[in-house]
């Protein structure tokens, strides 16, 4: 077993268009995640959280820096072996399910790609352990609820066993009453497989619920990381990371 990080970012750049049109969307950050860990991207919208996530998956123009997973560079396109050992929920589940596509086929084809067997079981396994009834199988997206569609797109990432998930604003497109059940299905498949997380939300509630640690960016540099004492209490040093502070405690506070 070798003790490198089972993510490690450094010095990452990623610049979108040429010329007057270009856009820094990141520009030289660093993390390492250890195996077991949960560590959060937090920042405003456009900050370049989504970028980050999107450049460990080979989906961004990277210009600088570079990206490790169990202590191997990763370049170029990524292929099957990555796809088993990294993958990736996207915020809104209803715009990453084939809308076309039973329940049933759209947890059957990474099966099928993977050239693995015994699929009937896996798909009825992977619908059970997300808590999805069995009479599903065979529905369409539309015919589910948000959250619902949700715990079939993690059904799909976590259905080749991969170590390592990132979840980029996972709940952020969800009801206030579903976000907290999806929350609690990601901690307990975390804890049931020790699955490592880099998890992205622009929300500090969510993130100091869900990490032990967190990186707050802003315009696409890292502003500040925060441990978990820092995370817990709300204790920053950055007047940035401050507001986020007062926004999730704002969010937090019940109506007068
Ligand atoms: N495909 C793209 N083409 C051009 N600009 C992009 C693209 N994707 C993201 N950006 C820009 O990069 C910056 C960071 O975006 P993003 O990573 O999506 O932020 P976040 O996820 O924190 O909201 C923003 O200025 C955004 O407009
Ligand atoms: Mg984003």
């Amino acid at each position: 077993m070798s003790a490198s990080p089972r993510i490690v970012v450094e010095n990452l750049s990623v610049a979108f268009g040429t010329g007057r049109a270009r856009v820094e969307a990141v520009s030289g950050v660093s993390l390492a995640v250890p195996a077991g860990a949960s560590f959060g991207l937090v920042g405003e919208s456009g900050s370049g959280k989504s970028t980050v996530l999107r450049a460990i998956c080979g989906l961004a123009p990277v210009t600088g820096g570079r990206i490790l997973i169990d202590g191997e560079e990763i370049r170029g396109r990524r292929g099957r072996e990555f796809a088993a050992r990294v993958q990736m929920v996207f915020q809104d589940p209803y715009g990453s399910l084939h809308p076309r596509h039973t329940i049933d086929r759209i947890l059957s084809e990474p099966l099928a790609i993977h050239g693995l067997g015994d699929r009937d079981r896996r798909v009825g396994q992977a619908m059970a352990d997300v808590g999805l009834p069995a009479s599903f199988r065979f529905r369409l997206p539309h015919q589910l609820s948000g959250g619902q569609r949700q715990r079939v797109a993690i059904a799909r990432a976590l259905i080749l066993g991969p170590p390592i998930l990132l979840l980029d604003e996972p709940t952020s497109a969800l009801d206030v009453s579903i976000q907290a059940e999806v929350l609690n299905l990601l901690s307990r498949l975390r804890r049931e497989r020790d699955l490592t997380l880099l998890f992205v939300s622009h929300d500090l509630a969510v993130v100091d619920h869900m990490c032990e640690r967190a990186l707050v960016l802003r315009g696409g540099r890292a502003i500040e990381e925060l441990d978990a004492e820092a995370l817990a209490q709300g204790r920053v040093e950055s007047p940035y990371a401050a507001e986020l502070v007062r926004a999730a405690e704002g969010f937090r506070r019940p109506a007068p």
